[in-house]
This record gives C-alpha cells, structure tokens and sequence, in this order.
C-alpha cells in the first residue's frame, strides 16, 4: 500500500522532506516612529507594537538586529499641524522621519531599511494622493511623491516604497531618483494593493483614516485577481525592483499568480488587521500564539512570496531561536 504517513513518522523525517521554510533573511519588521524622545506608545489595536521616538527606535533596530532581523520598514506619525494639502513636510529639511533614517543608517550601516512614499501621513485630507474637489488627482501627486522619494534617497533609505497606488509612479520615481543621482537606492513597489478593511489598525496607529470617502479610486478591488497582472506588468516595464501584494492572507492566490508571472522577487504585506485577528484570538484563549504566527508565516512564503513584511518578524526570531 503506498503510504504518505511514513514520511509524517517522525519530527526527523518530517523536517527533511518539509517543502516550505520561513527563514529570518526573508522578513522585514515595520515600525512606527513618532517625533520626540524617549516615548513607547502602545498602539492598542496591535499588541506588542509600539509607536516609537527616534531614540527608541534605533534601540529597537539594534535589538532586532541581534535577534537576527536586519530588515526594517519605517512608517512615520506626522503631527497634525504638521500637515496640509501638499504634504510640504515629507521633503522638508526639518522632518523628523528623514532624520531618523540617516541616523539609522549611520549607526547600523549593514542594516535594510525601506521607506513608505504616499502622501497620506502628511496630507491634511488624508488621502494617498492630492485631492482636489473630493477627486484624487494623478499626475498632479507624482511629483510630490519625487520630492519624497528624493529626500529619502538623500538621507540613505535603501529601498523607496511606493504604497500610494497613482498610475505611473514607479516609473516616474524611477525616473526621478536617476536623475537626481540616487541609481542606487531601489523600489519595491506596493504593486496588488487592495482596498482592504484590514488596514484599520495600522490607520489608527498613524491616525491616518480618510477624511473624506474611501481608497477605492486608487486600491485595487479585492474581487480582482486579473488586474494584479496588469499592475506587475506595468511596475517591472516601469523599474520595480520588487513587487508586493499587499494584505497577503486573503490574497494568497494573488501572491502566487505574481509569484508566476514576475521575474523579480515578490513580497507579502502581513498587514496589521491581520495581525490584531491573530492576536485578538490568543487573547482570548481561542488560538495559540506559537502555533498560529509561524503557521500564518509558513502560508504566505508557501504560496510564494519571496520576502514578508510582517508585525510578527521579532516575535518570530525569539520563537525560532535556538
Ligand atoms: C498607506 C499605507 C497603509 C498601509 C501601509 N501604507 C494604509 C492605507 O493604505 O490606508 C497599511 C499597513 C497595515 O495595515 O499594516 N500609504
């Protein structure tokens, strides 16, 4: 009789013929930054995430560091009279965020950090792109998010993220950061977007929930999985060094169709309302922690993302510790 539970017998013999491995190279931490010093805020929708001052910030990289996560994606909370209509803030020399990457990437030069290009943590509407008679404009936005880019490049981001979702903008900032002399510094473009509820927690953590309507004329339908191939299409002819699907647990079958179709790597957003549910649930008895988190890990690098940005990297590199 052919038999599949010998191969399951022992914990020996089910790590040698184990086809998926999340290993800590492929996860990238976000973390949230706040001006000021010495501050920890407790974001009560993500558990064990934490808006962090500059300070506690580089603490918390070089933590990680030891833990063996190297890679990082910084999300700043901008104050609100910091913002207005055109996100003047996101280029400016006194902005906290680009601060706080170059010295980041002063202490830590070995360490990854990618950026996050949209408007909406400095816009006074709060949107991802410039708004104007309730209408998010386009072409208008693309060069407010070159400034951004370029001032990021400029202070030593190693990667710009794009998660704004406007037509053109990866080839436009591709364009943008040539010519300004930063062919080094790559783009890893938000490319499948979705317009997703799961986003919540994270626009709490920021407070950065529209003023007005929705994403819907920028972030994809959730119902459209065809449209993900036009997007990849689009971002490798426009110079994306990575592509991203973006959240990854309800759209596991977008990863792997880009897995397919794109010949550059792709990457997963693990996003906050993902990890509240996770979390929610442990809470409450209902799931455990050390059982669920690597199994959430192990889908989404099994249906084929190569890189995973996820709340769960330093939780993950304790667990797996040896
Ligand atoms: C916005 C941005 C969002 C996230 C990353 N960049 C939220 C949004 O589009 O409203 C969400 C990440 C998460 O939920 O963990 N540019």
């Amino acid at each position: 009789m052919i038999r599949p539970r010998r191969n399951r017998s022992t914990r020996a013999i089910r790590a040698m013929v184990r086809e998926t491995r999340v290993h800590l190279d492929q996860l990238i931490y976000p973390l949230f930054l706040v001006p000021g010093e010495d501050m920890r805020q407790v974001i009560q929708s993500m558990p064990g995430q934490f808006r962090l001052s500059k300070d506690e910030l580089l603490r918390e990289i070089g933590e990680c560091m030891k833990l063996g996560i190297d890679k990082f994606a910084i999300f700043p909370s901008i104050p609100e009279a910091l913002k207005d209509k055109t996100a003047t803030y996101s280029w400016s020399e006194d902005n906290f965020y680009l601060h706080a990457i170059a010295e980041a990437k002063n202490q830590y030069p070995e360490c990854f950090l990618l950026s996050d290009v949209a408007m909406d943590p400095y816009n006074s509407d709060r949107h991802d792109g410039l708004v104007e008679d309730g209408q998010i404009l386009n072409d208008e936005t693309l060069p407010i998010l070159a400034k951004m880019a370029i001032a990021q490049a400029q202070a030593g981001i190693d990667m710009i993220g794009p998660s704004d979702m406007m037509d053109g903008r990866v080839g436009y900032l591709r364009e943008a950061l040539d010519s300004a002399g930063y062919k080094k510094t790559g783009i890893m473009s938000y490319t499948a977007k979705y317009a997703s509820g799961f986003y919540g927690p994270f626009r709490d953590a920021l407070d950065s929930a529209p003023n007005a309507g929705d994403k819907k004329t920028y972030q994809m339908d959730p119902a459209n999985r065809n449209e993900a191939i036009h997007e990849t299409m689009l971002d490798i002819q426009e110079g994306a060094d990575i592509v991203m699907v973006k959240p990854a647990l309800s759209y596991l079958d977008i990863i792997s169709d880009l897995k397919a179709y794109s010949e550059v790597p792709v990457a997963a957003y693990n996003v906050s309302g993902e990890y509240a549910m996770i979390h929610a649930a442990c809470r409450n008895g209902w799931l455990t922690y050390d059982q669920v988190m690597p199994e959430v890990l192990t889908s989404i690098v099994r249906a084929g993302a190569d890189i995973v940005l996820t709340y769960f990297a330093k939780d993950y590199a304790e667990l797996t510790r040896i």
